[in-house]
């Protein structure tokens, strides 16, 4: 580019050179044929490097400063945006590079797929592409396109999730009995924090009915939900499948077993120590909840 714009300059200059020399050259006599040329020369002049000057200097360019890589939720409308600097007579296109698919021209949609939606304010610099209701398979890169020859193009990466929930321990956990059950559910990309997660053993929830004390919740919500179920001096009893339920995200579930421990005596005269042996029934809940309105930062609900 630098280079080419220096190429310009020294044409010119030559150009300039040229011209001077001619003005000197016909200067002495008046003939209308020399002042024919030398017009002719400055109108090429123009016409040659003015032109290609200004094609360099105000070719279209991207601004760099969208983002280039989009997180959207599946099912909730999604927006790429384009910035274009300079367009002039040119026209934005957007592409899918999967299968180089051509999605958009100008402001018009050319893609059957009907979720997809080019986004243009007239006189306005930027060129969005929507997609009403996008899928996990929408994920990829997508790219803007300017008409220039060669084309120019911004690539933008698209990452489509749904919400989803995780017990840290996985799908088994073997812990010794007298020790404590300690799950954590994780829950995340879903539009709004649950209202709710369901801790369930087996088919009964865990709740302030249940007979068995030492249990405790722990509920944070945020951009991203945790949960977790304490469960004191674990005994046989309480093994077997635990679910953590939230209201808007899948359930995740985790096998517990209880192993009779190498040291049970030890294990028994720990737990007598323990104040918490003495009551009978001992159930809390604490919800704690920190919860600002979510703030999506890379997710982008569309408009
Ligand atoms: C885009 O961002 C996501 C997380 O926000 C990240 O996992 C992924 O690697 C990024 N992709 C690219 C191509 O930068
Ligand atoms: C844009 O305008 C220039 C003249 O100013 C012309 O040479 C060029 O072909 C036009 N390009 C398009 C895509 O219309
Ligand atoms: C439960 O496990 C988490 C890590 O998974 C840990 O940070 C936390 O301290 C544990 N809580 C108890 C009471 O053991």
């Amino acid at each position: 580019m630098g280079q080419a714009v220096g190429g310009v300059k020294s044409a010119l200059l030559i150009s300039l050179l040229h011209g001077f020399l001619f003005l000197i050259a016909g200067s002495g006599t008046e003939s209308p044929l020399d002042s024919t040329t030398v017009d002719m020369s400055s109108r090429r002049f123009r016409a040659e490097f003015l032109q290609e000057w200004q094609g360099s200097a105000d070719a279209p360019y991207f601004d760099s400063t969208t983002p280039k890589n989009i997180t959207g939720l599946v099912g909730h409308p999604v927006r790429l945006l384009c910035r274009v600097k300079n367009l002039q007579n040119r026209t934005v296109s957007w592409v899918r590079h999967r299968d180089i698919h051509l999605l958009t021209v100008g402001r018009y949609t050319y893609t059957s797929d009907q979720r997809f939606e080019a986004q243009h304010k007239p006189r306005s610099e930027e060129w969005a592409l929507r997609i009403r209701s996008p899928q996990r398979r929408d994920s990829g890169q997508y790219e803007c396109q300017i008409s220039t020859t060669p084309p120019i193009g911004h690539a933008v990466f698209l990452n489509i999730v749904e919400p989803e929930t995780v017990i840290s321990s996985g799908s088994e956990l073997f812990i010794q009995a007298g020790s404590t059950i300690n799950l954590t559910c994780t829950v995340r990309h879903t539009p709004e924090p649950p209202t709710s997660i369901t801790w369930t053993h087996g088919d009964q929830v865990i709740n302030f009915d249940s007979a068995r004390g030492g249990i405790s919740l722990v509920t944070e919500k945020g951009l991203k939900s945790t949960s977790r179920l304490l469960v004191q001096r674990a005994t046989g009893l309480d093994a077997g499948v635990y679910t953590c339920g939230p209201n808007n995200a899948p359930s995740a579930s985790t096998r517990v077993h209880v192993l009779s421990g190498e040291h049970p005596a030890a294990m028994q005269q720990g737990c007598a120590k323990s104040s918490l042996d003495k009551a009978s029934v001992l159930f809390s809940i604490f919800t704690f909840y920190i919860f600002s309105k979510p703030t999506y930062n890379d997710l982008e609900f569309g408009t």
